[in-house]
């Protein structure tokens, strides 16, 4: 019994690396050491993705996306909701504003907008998370 377990997780095993081994998916290691795979689709999707106000939209294009759209930056991909969710789910927008306004490990203080609002903030991290249509 043991056995065939073990045989089972090897297969699991292969059978994921078979599917992490595409040189389009990446993956986001999350601050509770989830590990959350993005598609080719999550991180095509990611780069297509633009606020529709022009207003925050220049902001997101100078600031935001540059991390936030790129797999390989670390950071939670926009419109990649499960990576919104572990994160955000349960956490006061408080909480949520400050860390981008003091910068949270390899984001920057303000995630790099100086100018932003703190509705800004949230609106452009509304908008990346995917909870508005903005
Ligand atoms: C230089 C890269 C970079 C830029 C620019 C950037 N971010 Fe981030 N952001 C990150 C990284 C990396 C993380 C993950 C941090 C961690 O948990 O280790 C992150 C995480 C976040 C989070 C999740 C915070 C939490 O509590 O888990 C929010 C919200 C966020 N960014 C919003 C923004 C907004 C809004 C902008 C633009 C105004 C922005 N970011 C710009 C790299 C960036």
């Amino acid at each position: 019994m043991r056995n065939l377990l073990i045989y089972g997780l090897i297969l699991a095993t292969t059978a994921c690396s078979g599917e992490n081994g595409k040189s389009d998916a990446g993956q986001t290691q999350t601050s509770k050491n989830e590990t959350i795979t993005a598609t080719a689709e999550d991180i095509a999707l990611a780069q297509t993705l633009v606020p529709d106000d022009p207003a925050l939209a220049a902001k997101y294009d100078r600031s935001c996306r540059t991390c936030h759209s790129l797999v390989d930056a670390k950071a939670p991909l926009t419109g990649h909701v499960p990576d919104w969710r572990v994160r955000l789910d349960g956490k006061a927008s408080e909480i949520v504003l400050a860390n981008i306004k003091n910068g949270l490990n390899a984001m920057p203080p303000m995630g790099l907008c100086n100018d932003c609002s703190d509705d800004e903030l949230i609106a452009l991290t509304d908008f990346m998370s995917g909870d508005s249509s903005q």
